[in-house]
C-alpha cells in the first residue's frame, strides 16, 4: 500500500466546550492507533477556559495539549460563533486538512463546520442526527445546521437515521457507530474519585453521604432552567424539597452560579442537605454518578452516562434529543413539574425507578469503529489503493 501521509492532509479535530472533551479523547487515541490514518491535530476554540471546566478535564481524560488554541472565550452566541469562524479560517488555510472532525452540538461545532464546508473541506460530525425538535435550544440549531453541511455523519442511536432521512440527508453518508461518551466512561470508572473524597476536598461533610438512601447528584445549566430569575427560584425550591428526602450533591456550572447570585437567590443554596460544589473534574463526576441513587439534570451527557451506569435519571427538561435513554435506559422527563419530580423520587427511594438496559454499541469501542471507517474513507477519497 502507498503511504497515505504525503497525499492526505491532517485531520483537524475540534473541541470547544466541556461535553466535547469526553468524545474527543478516545477518538484521538483511536486515530493514533489506526494504520494509514493521517496525523490528527487538536484545535481548541477556547469556548470554555476555566480551570474547572477545561484544564482539569484535559488531565482526567488524558487529552494532549491542543496544537492550536483559538482563545475565543465567552460572548453572545453571534459573537462567539463569529469569533470562532474568524480564527479557525486561517488554521484551515495553513493546514489544508483532509477533513475537520466536530463533535456534539455546541457553538464551536457549528462555527468550525461552517468554515470547513465553505472551503470544501469535508466535515465529519460525530453524534449526528440527535433532535429535540425544540428550536428554542441553541444546541438544536447547531445540530440541524451542522448535519446539513456534514459529509460524513456518525450516529449514537438508530433514531438519528430517521431524523436525518427526514431532513434529506443521504443514507450513505450516515454510519451508526455507537456512543463515544461510553468509551470515556468505561476508561474512567476504575480511576473514579470516591464521592466522600470529592466532598471532603471541597470542605464539605462527607458524613452527609451516609444517608440510608444514599445521595442524589444534580447538574443544571440550560438557559431554559437557569436564566430567568423566577424559573431559577422555582428550580431551587424543587431541589430544596427533594433534598429533604435525599441529600443532593450539586457541582454548580459557572453560568448557574452567576445567575443565582445575580437574582439574589444565594440564600436558597444555604441548605445543609444541598451540598453545593464548584464544577468537578471528570473522575469526580464519574465517581458521583456511579454511586448516586438518582441524578437530577438538564445535561445531555448525564442522561447517557446514567443510562450506561443503570442509575435512574430525572431530566428537568420538556424534551430530549436522546430518546433512547427513555425508551431503553433509565431516563424520565420531568420538566419542572414539582409533583412529578417528588413522586419519581419517592418511587426510586422505595426501590423502584427505571433499571433500563445499555443500548446497542454503547460498548466502549465506538472510537475504534470510527477510526477504522474514517481511515478507509479518507484513503478512498485520496485515491490510495491497496
Ligand atoms: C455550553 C454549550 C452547552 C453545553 C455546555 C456544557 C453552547 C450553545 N452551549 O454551554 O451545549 O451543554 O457548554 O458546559 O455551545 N463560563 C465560565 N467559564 C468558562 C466558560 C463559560 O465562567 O470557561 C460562563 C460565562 O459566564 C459564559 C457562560 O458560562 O458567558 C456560558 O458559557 P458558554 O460557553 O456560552 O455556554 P455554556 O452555558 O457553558
Amino acid at each position: 500500500m502507498k503511504s497515505a501521509d504525503h497525499r492526505i492532509g491532517p485531520v483537524l479535530c475540534v473541541v470547544g466546550a466541556r461535553p466535547n472533551y469526553m468524545k474527543m479523547a478516545p477518538l484521538l487515541r483511536a486515530f493514533a492507533a489506526q494504520p494509514g490514518m493521517p496525523p490528527a491535530l487538536l484545535v481548541h476554540t477556547g469556548q470554555h477556559y476555566d480551570f474547572a471546566l477545561n484544564d482539569k478535564l484535559f488531565v482526567d481524560l488524558e487529552l494532549p495539549a491542543p496544537d492550536v488554541n483559538l482563545e475565543v472565550g465567552s460572548g453572545s452566541h453571534a459573537v462567539q460563533t463569529a469569533e470562532v469562524m474568524k480564527r479557525f479560517e486561517p488554521v484551515v488555510d495553513a493546514q489544508q486538512p483532509s477533513c475537520v472532525v466536530v463533535v456534539g452540538d455546541v457553538n464551536s461545532t457549528l462555527a468550525c463546520s461552517l468554515v470547513a464546508a465553505k472551503k470544501l473541506v469535508p466535515v465529519v460530525h460525530v453524534e449526528a442526527g440527535l433532535r429535540s425538535f425544540d428550536r428554542t435550544m441553541p444546541e438544536e440549531i447547531n445540530r440541524v445546521l451542522t448535519d446539513q453541511i456534514s459529509d460524513l455523519l456518525y450516529t449514537t442511536e438508530r433514531d438519528a437515521h430517521d431524523n436525518l432521512a427526514r431532513e434529506g440527508i443521504a443514507a450513505e453518508r450516515v454510519v451508526f457507530v455507537g456512543n463515544l461518551m461510553i468509551d470515556s466512561l468505561q476508561a474512567a470508572l476504575p480511576k473514579a474519585v470516591a464521592p466522600e473524597e470529592t466532598v471532603r476536598r471541597e470542605g464539605g461533610d462527607p458524613g452527609l453521604l451516609r444517608h440510608p438512601k444514599g445521595f442524589g447528584v444534580v447538574t443544571l445549566h440550560r438557559p431554559s432552567n437557569v436564566d430567568d430569575p423566577a424559573t431559577l427560584r422555582e428550580v431551587l425550591g424543587i431541589l430544596g424539597e427533594v433534598a429533604q428526602r435525599l441529600p443532593l450533591v450539586w457541582p454548580i456550572h459557572p453560568r448557574t452560579r452567576a445567575n443565582v447570585e445575580r437574582a439574589g437567590l444565594a440564600s436558597l443554596l444555604a441548605n445543609p442537605r444541598l451540598i453545593c460544589l464548584p464544577p468537578q473534574g471528570y473522575l469526580e463526576m464519574v465517581g458521583l454518578m456511579s454511586r448516586a441513587t438518582l441524578a437530577l439534570t438538564d445535561s445531555g451527557g448525564v442522561q447517557e452516562e446514567t443510562t450506561a451506569l443503570g442509575v435512574p435519571c430525572l431530566t428537568m427538561r420538556a424534551n430530549t434529543e436522546r430518546p433512547i435513554t427513555i425508551e431503553q435506559g433509565t431516563n424520565t422527563l420531568v420538566g419542572r413539574d414539582r409533583a412529578k419530580i417528588l413522586a419519581c423520587v419517592e418511587e426510586i427511594l422505595s426501590g423502584g425507578g427505571k433499571r433500563g438496559r445499555v443500548p446497542e454499541y454503547w460498548d466502549g469501542r465506538t472510537a475504534g469503529r470510527i477510526a477504522m471507517h474514517l481511515g478507509a474513507w479518507l484513503q478512498r477519497r485520496a485515491g490510495v489503493t491497496g
